[in-house]
C-alpha cells in the first residue's frame, strides 16, 4: 500500500487519534498477570498491541475484544501462564519484545521471542545484559538480535542497574523482571523517560518507588486487576499538531490526548518554534494527565532544540522535522543517537526523504540540521517504519508537488485508519496499491 498525497490544503475540525501505544501494551500485559479482570477502553488496536495481545492469549490468557478499543482481560496472576506452543511473534513492536523479556525471564517455561524483518534488526542486548545480570538465561542472534530464546526455570535475583541509555523500554523490561527476582530491583536513568510502567503498576496496587533518580520495587508481589482508560496517544496526535501548525488556514481540536510530562517534548519544542497551542479541559484519567489540544495555524521559525527535551519528544522527532522544514531558519538537533535504532534509523531516514523534497539539511552523528525553505515533491521511502510514512505524508500540506510514500503497510502498527482520519481534517490523501 503506498499514500498519494496531493500538495495543499488547510487542516481543521475534531478529532480523537486512537490509543497510547505503550499504554496499551502495557495495559495487556499487567492485567494478564493481575489477580481478576481488567476492563480496558481506549485500547490502540494497532498491530503492534495487537501482537503483545496475541502473545498471552498464546500463553493461556483469556483476552475478550468488544471492538472500538474495548478490550477485558481476564487476569491469571503472576505465576498464572501457560507455556506457549511456538515462539510468540511480536510483529514490529519494539516495546513488545523489549518488556515481554523482562516478563519471560521470570517464567518457569521457555520461550522464544520473533518479528517482522525491522524489529530483528533491532539491538536487543540492551535488555539482555541487565536481564543476564539478574540470572536470566537468553540467547541472541548476531549482535543481540532477536528471535531471541529465554530459557525459563531461573530465579531472578534483584540488581540496581545505571541505564545506559534513556530508555524506558529498557527501564520498564528490568523493572518487570523484578515483579519475579528475590530481593530489590532498582534502576537510575540518565535522563526522565516514560513512566507508563511505574504509574500503571502503581494503579494494580504494587509499590513502586521514586527516590531521586532511583527507581525499584520488591519482587515477589501480586497486581489486583484495574480498569484502565487508555488516552488518545500524543505520538498520533504529533502528526496533526505539526500539520495544523505549518498550514495556513488550520484550525484543529484533538481531544483526550495523553499529557503525561514524560511525553510533552513534542508540545514544548513546537512552543518553542511559535506554535499556537492551546490546552483545553486538563484533567486526570486514571493515573494519567488528559487534555484537549487546539492547535492552529503560526509562522514556525527554526529553534536549537534542548537536549533535555529529547527523551520527551523521541518517537516525534520525523512529524517534527517536518516542522523543522517549513520553518523559517535553522534547527538543530543533537544528543538524539537513540533515533538510530527505532523501528528505522529515523536520522537516516528522514535526511533521504528531505534531500527528496529538496530540503536543505546536514546528518550529524547523534541528529541533523535542517534548513526550513520550501518542499517539493518525490518518492519517498519509509524503511518499514509508520512514522517516515506519516511525517511525510503531512509535507504534503507545504508541498509544490505531489508527494508518493511508498510502502504503508506500517502506518497500521500504531495508526490504523490514519488516512481516513487525516482525509477528513483535509489531507489530500489517496490510498493505492503498490
Ligand atoms: C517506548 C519507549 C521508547 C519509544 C517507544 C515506546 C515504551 O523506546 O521510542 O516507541 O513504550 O516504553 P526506548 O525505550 O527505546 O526509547
Amino acid at each position: 500500500m503506498e499514500f498519494k498525497l496531493l500538495p495543499g490544503g488547510t487542516i481543521s475540525g475534531e478529532a480523537r487519534v486512537p490509543g497510547d501505544k505503550s499504554m496499551s501494551h502495557r495495559s495487556i500485559m499487567l492485567g494478564a498477570l493481575a489477580e481478576g479482570t481488567t476492563r480496558v477502553s481506549g485500547f490502540l488496536e494497532g498491530d503492534d498491541a495487537l501482537a503483545t495481545l496475541a502473545a498471552f492469549r498464546a500463553m493461556g490468557v483469556s483476552i475478550e475484544r468488544h471492538g472500538e478499543g474495548e478490550v477485558v482481560v481476564h487476569g491469571v496472576g503472576l505465576h498464572g501462564l501457560a507455556a506457549p506452543d511456538g515462539p510468540l511473534d511480536l510483529g514490529n513492536a519494539g516495546t513488545g519484545m523489549r518488556l515481554m523479556c523482562g516478563l519471560m525471564a521470570g517464567q518457569p517455561f521457555d520461550t522464544v521471542l520473533t518479528g517482522d524483518a525491522s524489529l530483528c534488526s533491532r539491538p536487543m542486548g540492551r535488555v539482555i545484559d541487565p536481564l543476564r545480570l539478574m540470572g536470566a538465561k537468553i540467547d541472541a542472534q548476531e549482535g543481540g538480535r532477536p528471535p531471541l530464546k529465554i530459557t525459563g526455570g531461573s530465579q531472578l535475583k534483584g540488581i540496581h542497574y545505571d541505564l545506559p541509555m534513556a530508555s524506558a523500554q529498557v527501564k520498564s523490561c528490568v523493572l518487570l523482571a523484578g515483579l519475579y527476582a528475590q530481593g530489590r530491583t532498582s534502576v537510575t536513568e540518565p535522563a526522565p523517560t516514560r513512566d507508563h510502567t511505574e504509574r500503571m503498576l502503581r494503579g494494580f496496587g504494587y509499590e513502586v518507588k521514586r527516590e531521586g533518580e532511583v527507581i525499584s520495587l520488591q519482587g515477589g508481589g501480586s497486581l489486583k486487576a484495574a480498569d484502565i482508560d487508555v488516552p488518545a496517544d500524543i505520538s498520533s496526535a504529533a502528526f496533526f499538531l505539526v500539520a495544523a501548525s505549518i498550514t495556513p488556514g488550520s484550525d484543529l481540536l484533538l481531544t483526550h490526548v495523553g499529557i503525561n510530562p514524560t511525553r510533552i517534548g513534542v508540545l514544548n519544542i513546537l512552543n518553542l518554534m511559535g506554535a499556537d497551542i492551546t490546552l483545553k479541559n486538563e484533567r486526570e484519567v486514571g493515573g494519567e494527565p488528559v487534555a484537549d489540544i487546539q492547535v492552529r495555524y503560526a509562522p514556525l521559525h527554526g529553534v536549537d532544540i534542548p537536549e533535555d527535551q529529547v527523551p520527551l519528544a523521541i518517537d516525534e522527532f520525523p512529524a517534527l522535522f517536518i516542522a523543522a522544514a517549513c520553518a523559517q531558519g535553522r534547527t538543530v538537533l543533537r544528543g538524539a543517537e537513540e533515533l538510530r535504532v527505532k523501528e528505522s534509523d529515523r536520522i537516516a531516514a528522514m535526511a533521504e526523504g528531505l534531500n527528496t523534497l529538496g530540503v536543505n539539511n546536514e546528518v550529524l552523528e547523534d541528529g541533523i540540521i535542517i534548513e526550513g525553505g520550501t518542499i517539493g515533491g518525490g518518492e519517498i521511502r519509509t524503511h518499514m517504519d509508520h512514522r517516515i510514512a506519516m511525517a511525510f505524508s503531512i509535507a504534503a500540506l507545504r508541498a509544490e508537488q505531489e508527494i508518493v510514500v511508498l510502502d504503508c503497510d506500517h502506518v497500521a502498527t500504531s495508526f490504523p485508519g490514519f488516512d481516513a482520519l487525516a482525509r477528513g481534517l483535509g489531507l489530500q490523501i489517496i490510498v493505492q496499491a503498490d
